[in-house]
């Protein structure tokens, strides 16, 4: 079918064609969003999932609700040794900008103090070219949120953005994508500071967005956290949704799946947003007419697969050395004999017996792994794939 109206969007935060099966995560966010403008008590929200099912694009989603609300929103993604001083300062520049506070003077304080936020980073007394600004032109406010340690500096400027937000009645909301990423100094002044927030009743909120492995990471930091953040885990559509991913954005195109089409293409994606889209761009080159025949599918797929294993799984694996490779596939081997084919995360321990080494002396593979976000570990002693499928993929190509 003509390739130039094919609707499907695969793709790393690439916004779907139809944002299928995340109703009650957008009805529930409109309910935190009225809350807490009503100075309701409500937790950050927290969004987890394995790689490719749709975070980045329920945070968008969620973000362009809380734009339709009036309200001052900023993103920004964490990076493994990234502090998080100037990716929070433009965001919140952003928030306060789009919040429209009537006020000049008002708006100045609150940017001065979100400049002096910015440029504690280079350290006291630190010469005015290695001062970062993030383009304000405000003139900085001394003695708020400049104090150089983080947990203490993040209250003062949550309180300060918080109240400029209820002078107008409404609120200003934080998304944090790969949230996991954040150094412990940060991740614990984040905590620190919804936590004030939270008992002051001011109207701001963080959305947050990460591996599964992002409420352990909170909790180590912080025990409270999990009475402050409320986890939403995304994952894999149902059948249902997954149909209509599919179908929603054909039939704007005039076009239809089989029945039998779509039971083959839930079996080959097994209701993963990125594999749906995948799958459903190739099969669209591919079949001929409307509707989209199971036999289609069965001839896209390899089209569908080669797709997959260069953009979305070759693309992780290239990023791991030989040694970290063969850990990987370690990992397929004791994940594939085990007796439940649908085991997630595997012990550490069976990894080592695999490679008939000593676990201590895997670590650095380990951690390293970790810290590429190839794999994660939501209880100790066990591992798993960020990455869905990941095992068969290596399985089969990468032997
Ligand atoms: N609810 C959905 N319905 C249909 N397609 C979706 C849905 N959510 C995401 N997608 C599609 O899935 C793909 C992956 O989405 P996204 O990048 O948001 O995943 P992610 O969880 O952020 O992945 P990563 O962990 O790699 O950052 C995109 O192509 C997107 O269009
Ligand atoms: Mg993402």
């Amino acid at each position: 079918m003509d390739p130039i109206r094919n609707p499907y969007a695969p793709g790393a935060g690439q916004r779907p064609p139809e944002l299928a099966g995340r109703d009650e995560q957008l009805r529930a966010f409109d309910v935190v969003l009225e809350r807490v403008v009503k100075g309701r008590p409500e937790r950050s929200l927290v969004l987890t999932g394995l790689r490719g099912v749709g975070k980045t694009v329920l945070l968008n989603a969620l973000r362009s609700a809380a734009v339709r609300r009036r309200w001052g929103t900023g993103k920004l993604e964490a990076r493994p040794d990234q502090a998080l001083r100037r990716p929070l300062s433009s965001a919140l520049h952003q928030a306060v900008r789009e919040l429209g506070h009537p006020d000049p003077d008002s708006v100045d304080h609150v940017l001065g103090v979100i400049r002096a936020f910015a440029q504690r980073e280079a350290g006291a007394g630190a010469r005015l070219k290695d001062q970062w600004n993030p383009g304000i032109d405000a003139p900085v406010v001394r003695g708020r949120a400049d104090s150089g340690d983080i947990e203490i500096d993040l209250v003062e400027l949550f309180t300060d953005i918080g109240g400029l937000a209820a002078d107008v009645g409404n609120g200003i909301a934080v998304f944090i994508d790969e949230m996991q990423d954040l150094g412990p100094d940060d991740v614990s002044a984040l905590c620190a500071a919804c936590h004030e927030i939270s008992q002051s009743g001011l109207p701001v909120i963080v959305v947050g967005a990460g591996l599964p492995h992002l409420p352990a990471v909170l909790s180590a930091s912080k025990s409270y956290s999990e009475r402050l953040f409320h986890y939403q885990r995304i994952d894999r559509l149902a059948r249902e949704a997954a149909d209509r991913a599919l179908t929603a954005p054909a039939t704007e195109e005039d076009a239809a799946f089989t029945d039998e089409a779509l039971t083959a293409m839930y079996a080959a994606t097994g209701g993963y947003p990125y594999f749906i889209q995948a799958y459903g761009k190739a099969v669209w080159d591919r079949a001929p007419r409307s509707p989209i025949t199971l036999d289609d599918v069965q001839v896209a797929t390899p089209e569908a697969e080669s797709e997959l294993a260069v953009g979305f799984f070759g693309s992780r694996y290239e990023r791991a050395t030989p040694g970290e490779r063969e850990y990987l596939r370690a990992m397929a081997d004791v994940a594939a004999a085990s007796e439940d084919p649908a085991v997630e995360a595997v012990p550490t321990a069976d990894v080592a017996a695999v490679l008939g080494k000593k676990p201590q002396a895997l670590s650095p593979a380990r951690d390293a792994l970790l810290k590429k976000g190839l794999i994660y570990s939501g209880e100790r002693g066990r591992i798993a794939f960020t990455v869905p499928h990941f095992g068969r993929y290596l399985r089969e190509h990468a032997g």
